[in-house]
């Protein structure tokens, strides 16, 4: 019997397949600029200093690789949980948060959403545009994804008035999917005041907020990137919330990642952590328990926390200053054009603003690979580069298209 003779060739993952692509390009002055991994000066992703000072403990002090329970392990949990929500909430309100320790940012976001799609019936929406992966992760479970206005491609600003206005005439209940903080693709944030109105929204719609949260600690600080969860955590709005150390632990392929679900008291969180955990079940048992581990011996250890700290803070720091570099090398190149867009983003994506046909003339003519939508990381630049991407960016913002 033949069974897959059906199956049709399905795309390359568009993050991804970017680098292959680049894998594969022989120029030697290739740069990358397209997946969101931090790369230092280097341009290479090391293991954190903590992580190596952790996992040489855990090699002598480990005992046994027996399964974790299906929501993960406990010192994880907790840890997370307080660098999301603060320690204060935590102390106060832990009773009714419950948290599962998740394989990545994407596995939190796909139990998430498979709990969702099980116990409501609302609509779900992503901002426009948003990491292409939301949509995937949510249809995949049979939701419809909308999306919700985001960001002026024509004006290169966010358009808060429309996304406001949309969510009014929105029906209650609906599920809306917020990134809080660095943007992913766009850099661009919600200043404070606008988080407070989009939380009166969500409050009076009861609409369900779940926010991802893939990149504390890369924008303006630790607490600064989760502001927008403890302002909702303290209006006392029901929420989901994922989180991923891939980026800030650089445990990439350790697959470490969270999922909150906040409920308004102690019952309702009960049986909502007996639902997600049937959902964890049936998906993949229990999680992996390396990554784990380490995060959480990390932030229970004051001597290790400080190393991670300012690791991190270093981390920030670089992305910061190179989108400065960046800037000021355009700058000097590009007349007459108004690049103020690319100098306000937050976190390590920027949005470059050239279109698709630009893009493919900066990876043919160039070897400098970002993808379809403009986006760059800023991460893929160094001293070494600069001027040579610059110059290119340059070249292309000329040739006209971009506005
Ligand atoms: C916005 C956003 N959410 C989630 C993820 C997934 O993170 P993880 O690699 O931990 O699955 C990413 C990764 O790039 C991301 O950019």
């Amino acid at each position: 019997m033949v069974f897959f003779e059906q199956v049709p060739l399905a795309p390359p993952d568009p993050i991804l397949g970017l680098t292959v692509a680049f894998q594969e390009d022989p120029r030697s002055t290739k740069v990358n600029l397209g997946a969101g991994i931090y790369k230092d000066e280097n341009l290479r992703t090391p293991v954190m200093r903590a992580v190596k000072q952790v996992e040489a403990k855990l090699l002598e002090t480990e005992m046994s690789k027996e399964y974790l329970p299906i929501d993960g392990d406990k010192t994880y949990v907790n840890q997370i949980a307080q660098l999301v929500f603060g320690a204060e909430f935590w102390k106060r309100e832990s009773e009714r948060v419950c948290g599962f320790q998740a394989p990545g940012g994407t596995g939190a976001l796909r139990i998430g959403a498979a709990f969702l799609k099980k116990e409501s019936d609302g609509s779900l929406y992503i901002p426009n545009p948003s990491w292409p992966n939301h949509k995937g992760v949510f249809a995949a479970v049979g939701y419809n994804v909308g999306l919700y206005p985001y960001y002026n491609f024509d004006a290169h600003c966010l358009e808060f008035e429309k996304m406001l206005a949309f969510f009014e005439a929105l029906p209650s209940r609906s599920i809306i999917l917020f990134h809080a903080s660095c943007h992913n693709p766009t850099g661009e944030d919600l200043s404070p005041d606008q988080w407070e109105l989009i939380s009166e929204v969500c409050l009076k719609k009861q609409f369900l907020p779940f926010f991802d949260c893939a990149y504390q600690g890369f924008g303006r600080g630790m607490d600064e990137d989760v502001a927008p969860i403890r302002l909702f955590a303290d209006m006392q709005i029901e929420m989901a919330v994922a989180v991923s150390q891939s980026k800030n632990f650089s445990l990439y392929g350790e697959r470490i990642g969270g999922l909150y679900i906040v409920s308004k008291n102690k019952t309702v969180a009960d049986n909502v952590r007996s639902s997600v955990k049937q959902v964890i079940r049936t998906h993949y048992s229990n999680p992996p328990m390396h990554g784990a581990k380490i995060v959480g011996q990390i932030l229970q250890e004051d001597s290790s926390r400080q190393v991670w700290t300012q690791e991190l803070d270093m981390m920030r720091l670089r992305i910061n200053q190179t989108r400065k570099h960046l800037m000021e090398s355009l700058e000097k190149r590009v007349k007459g054009k108004n690049l103020n867009y690319m100098k306000m983003g937050n976190g390590m994506f920027c949005f470059t603003g050239l279109n698709k046909s630009q893009v493919e003339t900066m990876i043919r003519d160039f070897g400098i690979y970002m993808t379809s939508d403009g986006r760059i990381n800023i991460c893929g630049l160094n001293a070494a580069n600069m001027e040579y991407v610059a110059e290119a960016f340059a070249t292309v913002m000329q040739r006209g298209g971009a506005s």
